[in-house]
């Protein structure tokens, strides 16, 4: 079986990496990767490649940045040339970012076969692009691999074949379980440019932030108050704030500046602004952390195994079980609710939660062998 699955932006790196190791464990399947180059700094993709150990890419279609229609566009024609040449048995795309829905596309007008990873979450907010990724995408995959009961129920709601849906488990749950134990060892140097100084000059307290949403951080208002919000957050506990390239540009437009901190490593307003961390970095700070702050969807998912408190800046989750089950707390696009919430966790007032079934690192083992045992008859028509 030849199998190839496209990535390009950084949560997809994290999701794809048990999936190729396990592949490479099976003699039968050839398994291939492209790179669409939606994320392409080194900060957003390389490191993530290097932390998580996945083969350089067979092919890079280096589409950059470009608005929603020009990325979809440039992928799905670049890599038809790349399907028509390799013509793989099945095509793997995993989430809900652009590169997901063009990757799915690009296949299926070939009648290759697509397997989506992650299939099923619905936030039924059509505003946000993810959500019409996770719509249109789950349309048209032959497979259909879901990470939570609600996955399950979405599909079968949307007519999607029972016989296509397969609730595996959660796959990036799988690379936190791997990565977690060399993730906790990092130190002191890895810390030296967040606290400056030695080990010992780490608070035993921090708050984790990271806000990157069109809807979080493109609304001038908005994004406004949030700052104000976690500067006061700030004066009561240190919090650490990855900056993604867009939230950095929407805050210098508002005069704001999150450029990566410089010594002293003590800013008066409590919020220490530094790069977008690669993969173990961040689940360093992410399982150290008093609780996180974010409007992402697989952080949500990470806190919940990790049993941190997360506070979640959005008015919705398409991934409900964080909430039903484990520590995630939906805190709208509300400053003053996060101020509240952020007090009440300061207090001992936090959100405990238990991980949920199949959240048990052998997602991608799961999705193998189903692939394994049915891709035969799918590619026959069956
Ligand atoms: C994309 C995903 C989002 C995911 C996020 C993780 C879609 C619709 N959205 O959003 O679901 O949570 O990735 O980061 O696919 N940029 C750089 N360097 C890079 C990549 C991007 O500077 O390596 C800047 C560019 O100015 C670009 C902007 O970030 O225009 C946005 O990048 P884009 O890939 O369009 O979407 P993200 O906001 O990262």
């Amino acid at each position: 079986m030849k199998i190839l699955s496209v990535v390009g932006a950084r949560p997809n790196f994290v999701k794809i990496a048990p999936l190729m190791a396990e592949m490479r464990k099976h003699s039968d399947i050839r398994a291939l990767l492209v790179h669409t180059g939606q994320h392409y700094d080194l900060e957003m993709s390389d490191f993530f490649f290097q932390d998580l150990g996945i083969p350089q890419p067979n092919i890079n279609l280096e589409v950059g940045s470009a608005s929603a229609a020009r990325q979809i566009a440039q992928i799905i024609e670049r890599l038809e040339a790349v399907l028509e040449s390799e013509r793989p048995d099945l095509v793997v795309v995993v989430g809900d970012v652009n590169s997901t829905l063009a990757g799915a596309l690009a296949a299926v007008k070939l009648g290759i076969p697509v397997a989506h990873v992650e299939a099923g979450l619905r936030s039924f907010d059509r505003t946000m692009p993810e959500e019409i990724n996770r719509v249109l995408t789950d349309a048209i995959s032959d497979f259909l691999f879901v990470s939570e009961p609600s996955g399950v129920e979405n599909l079968l709601k949307e007519a999607r074949p029972a016989s296509r849906i397969f609730l595996v488990g959660n796959i990036m749950i799988d690379t936190l379980k791997s990565c977690l134990a060399r993730a906790r060892q990092l130190r002191p140097a890895e810390d030296q440019e967040i606290w400056g100084g030695k080990h010992s000059d780490r608070p035993a307290r921090f708050a984790l932030v990271t806000l990157h949403r069109p809807s979080t951080v493109d609304n001038p208002t908005l994004l406004q108050a949030l700052w104000r919000a976690l500067e006061e957050i700030g004066s009561a506990i240190p919090v650490v704030f990855p900056v993604h390239p867009r939230t950095r540009k929407r805050l210098q437009d508002l005069g704001l500046d999150a450029s990566p901190m410089a010594p002293p490593f003590a800013p008066a307003n409590g919020i220490r602004p530094i790069a977008p961390l690669s993969y173990l970095r961040f689940l360093h700070l992410e399982s150290m952390a008093t609780f996180v702050i974010t409007d992402s969807g697989g952080i949500q998912e990470e806190t919940t195994v990790l049993g941190v408190p997360c506070l979640t800046v959005r008015e919705n989750t398409e991934r409900p079980v964080t909430l039903t089950e484990g520590t995630n707390t939906l805190v709208g696009l509300d400053p003053e609710r996060l101020k509240q919430e952020a007090q009440q966790i300061l207090c001992g007032k936090a959100k405990r939660g238990r991980t949920p079934a199949l959240w048990d690192g052998q997602a991608a083992q799961r999705i193998v062998g189903i692939l394994e045992q049915k891709l035969p008859e799918v590619s026959r028509g069956a």
